[in-house]
């Protein structure tokens, strides 16, 4: 039995300041502050912090990374798309691990894992520049053995497996192909001795299903944990889904 972690994704705690105070950065008044979330987070048991600074900036600003790059204890995860702008302020801020993801302005959220088939000579360069400043470099892709492969070719350290098509399954067909692709792939995975991850649509119901992927070490939620956390808060949000994670067969 291994102990499987949870990072907090807490970008939607920005999402209900910036709906508030996106004109009024510098306001008295600007809450929910996302640094004050993250260390209720850490207090409740998260084993790290992730956060995605976007192109257009809609959830978290980038003072609130420098903030809780100078506040998170357990880790800070950096989701970002591979553009100069972004790979600069990874290179100033040094997170603990990067996260690449595609990004397009138009999605609501991340919605599918990145092509490295396709990308991989613009990804490499910058796989190696993050890792010589010392930050472990994570590739969220989809379920895909070609793209796991691709992953340990470009000499990430880790691979999150996209787990949004198996969390929104409308049949349990899909649901049973997609969980295959996703054993598939972390087997696959963990024969590359990558660490594997997984996020992306996981809530209090569909983490059963997670337990039957092999070799998670780590997932991170984010929706689903704000979403509770309306009702009981954040270290009771949290600290739910730490128990529906435990007694994971691994
Ligand atoms: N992992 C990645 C790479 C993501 O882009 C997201 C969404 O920002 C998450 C995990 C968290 O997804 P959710 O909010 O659906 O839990």
């Amino acid at each position: 039995m291994s102990k499987l972690r949870l990072g907090v994704n807490i970008d939607h705690v920005g999402t209900l300041r910036q709906a508030r105070y996106a004109t009024m950065p510098d306001s008295k008044n600007a809450e929910p502050d996302p640094i004050a979330i993250a260390g209720i987070c850490e207090r409740a048991g998260a084993h790290g912090i992730t956060v995605h600074l976007r192109a257009d900036r809609r959830h978290m600003q980038d003072r609130d990374i420098e903030r809780l790059r100078e506040n998170v204890i357990t880790k800070l995860n950096l989701e970002m798309g591979n553009t100069p702008e972004i790979v600069d302020f990874a290179l100033r801020i040094v997170p603990d691990e990067v996260c690449l993801v595609p990004e397009k302005r138009e999605e609501i959220t991340t919605e599918g894992g990145l092509d490295l088939i396709a990308h991989r000579k613009e990804i490499m360069p910058t796989v190696k520049r993050l890792q010589a400043a010392g930050i472990r470099v994570s590739m969220f892709i989809d379920p895909a053995r070609g793209q796991v492969e691709a992953a340990y070719r470009v000499g990430a350290e880790i691979v999150e497996l996209h787990t949004g098509k198996l969390a929104n399954a409308f049949t349990e067909k899909v649901e049973r192909q997609e969980l295959d692709r996703l054993r598939d792939a972390a087997v696959r995975a963990s024969k590359f001795d990558l660490q594997v991850n997984a996020g992306h649509g996981i809530n209090y119901g569909n983490i059963a299903l997670i337990h039957r992927i092999p070799h998670l070490v780590e997932l991170n939620i984010g929706h689903a944990i704000v979403a509770r956390s309306l009702f009981v808060g954040f270290e009771g949000a949290v600290s739910e889904m730490l128990a529906r994670m435990e007694n994971y067969p691994g």
